[in-house]
Formats: structure tokens, sequence, C-alpha cells
């Protein structure tokens, strides 16, 4: 990870006289620079280096065809905390999230470069089996996608595709992996009755229990209340409060308040680049960086 000077960064270059654009650029933000194809390092909290990472990124690209979507992301992310990755539209905060359990694979024009490691365990390495890969990060997406079967079947389908057959065992995972999602007490009795009769914000909380059915290292999480009314967006987040301590989530939000209310750290981007990652608590109270106040803030994004 990279901790910067941020001086040497803002100036973007030594200043002197035989760099004719350099009081042009002092004056210009960061982002302006960043939009018009400058890469600059993160301004990254030290506090994150006392933390011991699950997820370590290392200068991840990735293009969609010919266009970069992501530009040399470096960061980790810390063990049974909840970091939130923030920024505006279309800055690579869903890219970066699917990179992660190689959702990316998918789409046919994707190029990408440098590596990301879960705990020691290379994701991109040749020969990494992509299924052993997935079952160990449990995703919830932007909108709820229960299967169309029971409730039950829902939540022990990673057990199913095991080859897991112990009812009991079975039955034990199900309840717990519910009360895990704090949906416990409104499904108990309708375990065996189909999952698309449960309301929106209970099928998301399906959804949660589905993804931690399988006990993954990490949960990751696109936007998963934006489909969502306020209550049950309350919901899912005390539920995220629940799971903190146990899992490491990585839940990208659009929602500042949200990200606030929720993450431990949070993580700015901005047109595919880390801008700034840092303590939640500092970063939405005093970020180091005037670019990110501005964001956070809504000036501009
Ligand atoms: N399948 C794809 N094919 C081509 N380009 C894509 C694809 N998915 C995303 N992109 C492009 O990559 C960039 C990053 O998109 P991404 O969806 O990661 O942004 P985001 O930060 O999640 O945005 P939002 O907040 O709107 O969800 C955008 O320019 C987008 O158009
Ligand atoms: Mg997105």
């Amino acid at each position: 990870m990279v901790t910067t000077d941020t001086t040497r960064v803002t100036n973007g270059s030594n200043g002197t006289a035989a760099d004719p654009g350099y009081a042009e650029r002092k004056n210009r933000g960061r982002l302006q620079e960043i939009a018009a194809g400058k890469w600059f390092p993160p301004v990254v909290d030290h506090q994150l280096e006392r933390e011991e990472p699950v997820l370590t990124v290392k200068n991840f690209c990735l293009w969609y065809g010919k266009a970069q979507a992501l530009f040399d992301v470096s960061m980790k992310v810390p063990k049974s905390k909840v970091t939130a990755l923030i920024g505006p539209s279309g800055c690579g905060k869903s890219t970066l999230l699917r990179s992660v359990n190689r959702l990316n694979d998918l789409v046919d024009s994707v190029r990408i470069s440098g590596e990301m490691n879960l705990y020691e365990d290379s994701i991109y390495a040749k020969g990494v089996d992509v299924i052993e890969l997935r079952k160990r990060m449990g995703m919830v997406a932007q909108k709820p996608n229960p299967f169309p079967m029971s409730i039950y079947e829902n939540v022990i389908y990673p057990l199913r595709i095991d080859g897991v057959r112990d009812r009991r065992i079975l039955d034990e995972v199900c309840e717990t992996s519910l009360r895990g999602a704090a949906l416990w007490d409104e499904a108990k009795d309708r375990l065996h009755q189909s999952a698309l009769g449960l309301s929106g914000g209970q099928q998301q909380r399906l959804c949660v229990a589905r993804a931690i059915a399988s006990e993954p290292e990490m949960l990751l999480m696109d936007e998963p209340c934006s489909a969502l009314d306020p209550i049950a967006t309350g919901k899912i987040e005390d539920l995220i409060d629940q799971l903190r301590g146990e899992y490491t989530i990585l839940i990208v939000t659009h929602n500042m308040q949200q990200a606030a209310r929720v993450s431990d750290y949070t993580a700015f981007m901005y047109l595919g680049q880390l801008v700034e990652y840092g303590a939640t608590a500092s970063l939405f109270k005093k970020p180091q960086l005037k670019e990110t106040e501005d964001y956070i803030s809504g000036r501009f994004g």
C-alpha cells in the first residue's frame, strides 16, 4: 500500500523552472488532474497498517476492451471490519468489487494486470480454481436475487452444491444463517414456502443468509440497499453492524450517510483511481484531501 507524501503528490512535480506547466497544475485540483489522465498514489491512513489484511490489492488495472476502468489500485481490506467503497457513478466501485471474486471473467473484453490476494492466495494466478475461490467469498447484489425455490433451499444452496445431504447439518446451517441474517423470526414458520413470497427487504436478508451459509472469508456487497425502502435499509444496516467482527465486509454504497454509519474504513475512488483511504470517522470528519471533502460534502459528483 502506498502511503504518500501529500505535498509531493499535490504539487505533482518538483516545481522547477524546467517544468513550465507547474504553476498551472498547482492551481488545478487533483480530481481535474485525474480527469486529465494523471495518476496519483492514494493517500492512505496509517491506521490501516495496523490491521490484518484479508484482501490485498496490488497495482491492479482493468480494461473493458480499450477503455481502462481501474488504474493501478492498491489497497488492503482489513479483517473483521467493514470497508466501504464510495465515489461518483462510473468510478469503478462495482468493477473493483467484481474483480475480487473474478466475476469480471464473465465479460469477454476484460483484461487485467496487477495482483489480488485473499490472505496468501493469489486470486489471479494461473490455475486458480475460480469456483473454489468464489466459495470463499459471499456476494450480495444490488437487487435481491433469491432463487425460485423455498427459503430453506435458498439458504442451504451452497451446501447442496457441495453435496451435503445430512439433514441435521442442513437444518442447523439454515437456522444459524437465518439467525445470522436477522431473518429467523420472520421466516421460521414458512421455511418451505417460496422465497419469492418474501418482501424485498426480507429477500435481501435471505441473500445475506445464503452468502454466509458457506462461512465465507469475506462478504462482498454492491449497494445492497439501493432497491430497499428506508425501514428495510435500516434492517440491512443493523445486520451489517451485527456481522462486523465476525465477517470481513467490502461494501459499495452511493449513500454517504450509510458509509459513515456502517463502515470502519472508507475508500474514496474517482475515475478508476483510489484517491483516499482511511478510517471512516476521520475520513468523514477531517479528510486529508480537500477533494475528498468536496465529494463527501456533496460539492461535486
Ligand atoms: N461490462 C462492461 N463493459 C464495458 N464497460 C463497462 C462494463 N461495466 C462497467 N463498465 C465501465 O467501467 C466504468 C466503471 O463502471 P462501474 O460499474 O464499475 O462503476 P461504479 O462506480 O460501480 O458506478 P455506479 O455507482 O453507477 O454503480 C464505467 O465507465 C463503465 O461504463
Ligand atoms: Mg456500481
